[in-house]
């Protein structure tokens, strides 16, 4: 106990008072400080709380050494989470350690990319080269496509939502039950009406019950979002079937968004996709960039048809530049981050990722048979969809799971004595999700 205690007060969570008298001990919630209690304390800098804990904001700061302490516990513990991560699509694999210097710097890309702005301390010439690449994977119209590097897939869909909804403010938005959660919050926010469409049980849109839900509201634009890869099961919802809908219904005006949040950065590097991006006439895509990409932070890049953009962006006097973007201040670390993950790796090397992000899920795939956990996964998927183990083995490997099913998702960091490490321990598992478990 005395150890805990010691432990405790070390990082934190204990704070000790009563100078002279009996000491009292009481347990604290976990930082950080708030300004209204700075104010409260303001003036009272008593040094002898030095190192104490967070109870007292303005005497918050450990000594040199707890504060080292502190960040090596605390990078121990993620190593640790590391090498039981398997249920999350985020590459672990990089070394961004060449743009160090660059975290030395206000860097923020406020403003649209493609024009100029009064702060100049930004990364628009790099964000511009992203778009640009990302382009070309999407096969974008040439000149007839604008996009910018957001915070994730969550903000791409936003703001693919946001120009459909400019452009349809009467349209109803279609979206399968295999969606990722942020989709409904997103329509929510944007108060944009919304059906929602029934799934296969593969995870990709039913097409019978999209095309008799367009013709009930046929009075009105249809917005469909489209999954080029579900969260749960890697599907991806037909658009060559969401065109046909279109046109059997004799729908002229309508918007397709793609979500390509993970499956974004694995098709254009494999062979005879599906068809998924501008070609199949998208209007707009949002891809994640720390999924198959990686990065220390969360990021993606949207991309839209210039003439959607065109309609909402606004011009700003104080930042000099256009209001076309969803936030105002914005990462300027990101773009070279994705910029930099390009040139070191490139077509080829990107193929090869996800060759082996392919190879490690038809290796998961036989070895989960080998142990009966009925396993399976969509073609050009790396999302490895089993039986649902108890909540003991979710929670130590980072599994997601969803009514009876779990998944694996084998990434660049993958490898087969993960896999084996994964299943010998699944192969001992109770397998009763319903066992009472607490972290
Ligand atoms: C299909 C899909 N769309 C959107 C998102 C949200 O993306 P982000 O976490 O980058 O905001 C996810 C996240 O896992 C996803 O799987």
């Amino acid at each position: 106990m005395m150890e805990m205690m010691e432990m405790m007060e070390k990082f934190g969570n204990v704070t000790t008072s009563g100078g002279g008298g009996k000491k009292k001990t009481r347990l604290v919630p976990s930082p950080p400080p708030s300004f209204r209690d700075m104010g409260e304390h303001a003036g009272g800098r008593q040094g002898h709380l030095r190192g104490a804990g967070y109870n007292d904001p303005m005497n918050a700061e450990l000594s040199p050494v707890d504060v080292q302490d502190r960040l090596q516990a605390k990078w121990v513990q993620l190593q640790d989470a590391l090498a039981t991560h398997f249920g999350y699509p985020v590459n672990a694999d990089f070394d961004y350690s060449p743009l160090w210097r660059f975290l030395g710097l206000p860097l923020n890309n406020i403003g649209d990319p493609f024009t100029t702005s009064s702060y100049r301390i930004n990364t628009h010439d790099f964000e511009r080269e992203v778009v640009d690449l990302f382009s070309r994977l999407t096969h974008a119209p040439t000149n007839d496509v604008w996009g910018y590097v957001t915070n994730g897939g969550t903000e791409g869909n936003m703001y693919g939502m946001f120009l459909a909804r400019e452009l349809f403010p009467d349209g109803v938005v279609y979206y399968s039950e295999d969606t990722h959660y942020s989709v409904s919050k997103i329509l929510r926010l944007l108060h944009i009406r919304n059906i929602m469409i029934k799934s296969r049980p593969d995870g990709a849109m039913d097409m019978e019950d999209l095309h008799e839900t367009v013709r009930i509201h046929r009075d009105v634009p249809p917005i469909v979002f489209a999954n080029i890869g579900t969260t749960m099961k890697g599907a991806i919802d037909d658009l060559r079937a969401i065109r046909a809908v279109f046109k059997d219904l004799a729908l002229h005006r309508h918007y397709v968004h793609a979500d390509a949040a993970l499956s974004g950065m694995i098709l254009p590097f494999v062979d005879d996709p599906p068809e998924w991006d501008f070609l199949a006439g998208i209007d707009s895509v949002a891809i994640s960039g720390h999924k198959m990409i990686g990065s220390p932070i969360p990021c993606g890049v949207v991309l839209a048809r210039r003439k959607h953009v065109d309609r909402i962006a606004r011009n700003v006097e104080y930042v000099g530049s256009l209001d076309t973007t969803i936030p105002g201040s914005r990462n300027g670390l990101t773009p070279l981050i994705l910029w930099f993950a390009w040139q070191q790796l490139g077509t080829e090397g990107f193929r090869q990722r996800i060759r082996h992000c392919l190879d490690m899920a038809d290796y998961a795939l036989d070895r989960l048979r080998q142990i009966g956990r009925n396993p399976w996964r969509h073609r050009h998927s790396i999302t490895v969809v089993f039986e649902r183990p108890s909540a003991r083995l979710a929670h130590r490997w980072q599994l997601a799971v969803q009514d009876d099913i779990a998944h694996i998702i084998t990434m660049p960091q993958t490898t087969r004595d993960m896999v084996d490490r994964f299943v010998a321990e699944l192969a001992q598992d109770t397998m009763d999700p319903r066992e009472d478990f607490r972290p």
